[in-house]
């Protein structure tokens, strides 16, 4: 689905991730992992073309991303985005909301079509019935929940999650978890999630890539990360046992 080879990103002169490859397979859940600032979201923004790499390739579906994207890609058509901010805009219902990527890419398409898309996804993230609220009137749960019914209207090939816990309470973010399962269970749709929160790691990863010092530390399967020898990799899965 996505492969990652010898990419380097950063911002300026300022290199944040060197010689980072990795190979995501179709409808993997994959975790990105790692201390905070090791460059999580630079390698996702990197992917998408939000902040191009400075050197390397990246391979969608077998064909090369070149970065920058020119302005007539059919990449945004295909990926869907989750950001950290759910990012709802505030002066649309939570429909419009949902409707927003098919308008934009496809203009002509009939609205009435476009509107029970949208409802189709709210109902798969359990908020048919809210559809009509402002993001205002929804919990922090339900705008993720809302951003997420965004990102899969398109149906995409993959979801770009960044940070879809942060600022939920325990048993909300975990609710969440078991929602992101069931449909990328549902719809093979790949997973390229970006977390730090370990519980939500052991619940949903399949494939871990942790970066650290600007490198790749490791990449391989949840079960080789949870036996792995490396010092650091060790200190993120099991902090109690061997401290700080
Ligand atoms: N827009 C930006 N401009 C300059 N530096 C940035 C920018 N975004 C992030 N950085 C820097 O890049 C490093 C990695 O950040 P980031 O990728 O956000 O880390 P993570 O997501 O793992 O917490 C940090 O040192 C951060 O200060
Ligand atoms: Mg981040």
């Amino acid at each position: 689905m996505l492969k990652v080879e010898n990419l380097t990103a950063g911002y300026g002169n300022n290199i944040i991730l060197e010689d980072i490859s990795f190979s995501i397979e179709n409808g993997e859940r994959f975790v990105v992992l790692g201390e905070s600032g090791c460059g999580k979201s630079t390698l996702m923004k990197a992917i998408v073309g939000l902040n191009p790499p400075i050197s390397g390739n990246v391979f969608f579906k077998d064909n090369e991303i070149i970065h920058p994207l020119p302005e007539n890609t059919t990449f945004y058509k295909e990926i869907g985005i989750l950001y950290q901010s759910s990012a709802l805009m505030t002066s649309l219902t939570l429909e419009e909301n949902v409707m927003l990527p098919i308008n934009m890419h496809y203009p002509d398409f009939p609205l009435k079509n476009a509107k029970d898309i949208a409802c189709e996804k709210l109902a798969m993230v359990n908020l048919y019935q809210h559809r009509d609220k402002y993001p205002q009137e929804l919990s922090g749960g339900m705008k993720k929940r809302g951003a997420l019914a965004r990102a899969l209207v398109m149906d995409p090939d993959i979801i770009f999650f960044d940070e879809p816990q942060a600022g939920l309470d325990p048993v909300t973010a975990r609710d969440l978890d078991m929602l992101f399962i069931k449909l990328n269970e549902q719809l093979k749709t790949t997973y390229f999630i970006v977390t730090h929160e370990l519980l939500s790691i052991k619940r949903s990863a399949q494939k871990v890539l942790m970066l650290a010092d600007k490198k790749v530390l490791f990449f391989g399967t949840f079960e080789e990360a949870m036996q792995s020898d490396i010092y650091k990799v060790k200190r993120f899965f099991n902090v109690d046992k061997y401290g700080k």
